[in-house]
Formats: structure tokens, C-alpha cells, sequence
């Protein structure tokens, strides 16, 4: 049976799961474990499911949902456009190939850099992201895609890109948690419409389970870090989409707990703590960059 996860409204009127599975196991693929993950995630009563062409991992999604028997349209299914931004049609096509479904419900721009036969493309060089995100603005069109969004966009990517949008981006993608609240990005993509989706919502991590803060605002509501976490994240009106392959934990990731006022501040307040504000994530390839843009072409500035 589902489970009782509320869900959001995105700005196109279409409705998502607050809670998805995170499908990225660490290195791209993962096959017969992502298999599993999936299954025993729509026993327990998942109903949202974040994959991406670059998890390499899309075929044993999709075998998951049609091997569950659940219907196709039970389930909220993200997937995101790789590096290569010069055909986003056939991109788009692999990947409902991949996944075995009919439609996608949410279509992302993984990352704002384009590549080129493994080489990052610049900012202005073509297709730039304005150009790509027009791209996937007509896939809509083709009624195989249901809404589209962004991820790893930054206030200063969407100031360049939203003058240019005949559709607002749904939701924006990016790292957040208790450490990186993203309180500027959120403040700014709500003006503007556009939902923020958290990734590695559990800091991908154990930050959280060790924190003191954390541990006794859960032991207050009877309930784990994790779950306090991810409570604290629905409950300021963000989607989160943690991973687990641990049936026990998927499960608590799935059980939210009612936070009081106290409770949110305490989380609210982790961050501001000494040294407590940053990323827990290293994509670097090289010190200063991220996949070959500087933090400040990302407009990261919570990097330095
Ligand atoms: N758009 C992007 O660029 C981007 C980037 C990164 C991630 N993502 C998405 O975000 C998803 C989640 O991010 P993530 O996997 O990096 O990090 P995460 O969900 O914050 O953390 C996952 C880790 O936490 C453990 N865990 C899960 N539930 C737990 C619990 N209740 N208590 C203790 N430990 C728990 C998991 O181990 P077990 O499996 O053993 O439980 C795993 O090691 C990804 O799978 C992907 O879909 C997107």
C-alpha cells in the first residue's frame, strides 16, 4: 500500500510525493541492487522514484515498476538529462527507453555544464543551458514528459535563465540539508514558483545521527535522526529524496514526525553553529571547480 506521504504542488498544477527514493548508489550502475531497492521501496510504500541517465541505472528502475504491478500511474518517476546537452530529444528517448515507461513525470537539466565528447562546454559556449532548457520545454509538447525542472542551479544560474523561460522550471535540484539550508535559493525560487528538491537530504553522511542537537530533538519526538531530518526538510516545504537499500530504514525515511516551532528552530539554528555551514559533498575534479566550472560560474558561493 502507498504510503502516507503528503505531497506538493508544482507550479505546472501537477502533484509530487514530498518523499522519493534516491536512486544514485555511489558509482554509476548498481543493477540488481537498485533492482531491489526499488521493489522492497514500492512494498513499503514509495511511490517516488529519482534516477538519472548518469546513475546508469534507469533499465532496473523501470524493471522494478513494471515488476510490481503497480500501476504506471501510482508512481512518480524523475529521471534527468545527462552532459551531452546537443540532442535532448534523443537523450530524453534513451531514457524512456531505459526506464520500459510510457511517460516520465519530471525531466531535469542535471547540472547547468554541457559537455562535448568528455569535455566541459563554458558558460557561453553552445548549447548553452538557456539553449538546452528550450530544448526540453518542447519535449513537452510530446506528452511523454509531464514537467521539467532544473538541478545544481544556483540564484545566479536562474537569474540567466528564467528571463528566458516560456515554462518556469518546476523544481530546482540541489544539495540540501541542515548544514546548507539554502535559505537564499529557497526564498528566491519560491518567488518565483519553482519548488526545491533536496538531494543527499541525509548529508550522505552520519553528521546527523552523531549531532547532539539532532539526537535530542529525536529522542524528544521518539523518533531517529534521519527522521528528524527529513521531517524538519518536508515540513519547510522541500522534497527530499533520500537513498537507502536498508528495508528499516527506507521505512523510518518514510515516516515523517510532526516537528513543534522549538524543534524546526533547533534544526533551523544547526548550520549557524561554528564551522557547521557547508557542503558535505566533494565533486571537485580540481580544487575551485565543479565538472569544470568555477564555484563562481555555478554561482556556489557557499564554496570558496
Ligand atoms: N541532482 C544531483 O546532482 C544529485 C546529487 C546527489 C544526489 N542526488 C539524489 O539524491 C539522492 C540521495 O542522496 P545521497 O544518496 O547522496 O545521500 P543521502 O540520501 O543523504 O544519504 C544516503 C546514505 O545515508 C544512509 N541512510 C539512509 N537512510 C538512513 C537512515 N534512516 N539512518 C541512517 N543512515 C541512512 C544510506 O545508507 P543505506 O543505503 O545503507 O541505508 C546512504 O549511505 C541520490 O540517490 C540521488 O537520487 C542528486
Amino acid at each position: 500500500m502507498a504510503a502516507n506521504i503528503p505531497s506538493f504542488t508544482l507550479n505546472d498544477g501537477t502533484k509530487i510525493p514530498s518523499i522519493g527514493m534516491g536512486c544514485w548508489m555511489g558509482t554509476p550502475g548498481g543493477g540488481e541492487r537498485v533492482y531491489q531497492m526499488c521493489l522492497a521501496a514500492l512494498k513499503c510504500g514509495y511511490r517516488h522514484f529519482d534516477t538519472a541517465s548518469g546513475y546508469a541505472n534507469e533499465e532496473y528502475v523501470g524493471q522494478a515498476i513494471r515488476d510490481s504491478g503497480i500501476p504506471r500511474e501510482e508512481i512518480y518517476l524523475t529521471t534527468k538529462l545527462g552532459g551531452d546537452h546537443h540532442r535532448v530529444k534523443e537523450a530524453f528517448e534513451a531514457s524512456l527507453k531505459n526506464l520500459g515507461v510510457p511517460y516520465i513525470n519530471l525531466y531535469l537539466m542535471h547540472w547547468p555544464q554541457g559537455f562535448l565528447d568528455g569535455k566541459v562546454l563554458g558558460p557561453e559556449e553552445h548549447p548553452t543551458f538557456i539553449e538546452t532548457w528550450k530544448e526540453m520545454e518542447k519535449l513537452l509538447e510530446t506528452g511523454q514528459v509531464k514537467s521539467i525542472g532544473v538541478s545544481n542551479f544556483s540564484i545566479k544560474t536562474l537569474e540567466q535563465l528564467l528571463p528566458h523561460c516560456s515554462i518556469i522550471p518546476a523544481t530546482n535540484q540541489v544539495e540540501l540539508h541542515p548544514c546548507l539550508p539554502q535559505n537564499e535559493l529557497k526564498a528566491f525560487c519560491e518567488a518565483k514558483g519553482i519548488l526545491l528538491t533536496a538531494y543527499s537530504p541525509l548529508g550522505r553522511s552520519t553528521i546527523f545521527m552523531e549531532d547532539k542537537m539532532v539526537q535530542d530533538v529525536a529522542e524528544k519526538n521518539k523518533a531517529s535522526p534521519a527522521q528528524v531530518v527529513l521531517s524538519w526538510a518536508v515540513q519547510r516545504g522541500t522534497i527530499v529524496v533520500p537513498k537507502s537499500e536498508d528495508e528499516g530504514r527506507m521505512l523510518a525515511n518514510i515516516t515523517l514526525v510532526p516537528l513543534s516551532k522549538d524543534d524546526m528552530e533547533i534544526i533551523d539554528g544547526l548550520h549557524q553553529m561554528p564551522n557547521m555551514h557547508k557542503s558535505l559533498l566533494v565533486f571537485d575534479d580540481k580544487p575551485g571547480t565543479v565538472f569544470g566550472w568555477t564555484y563562481d560560474q555555478l554561482g556556489w558561493s557557499y564554496r570558496k
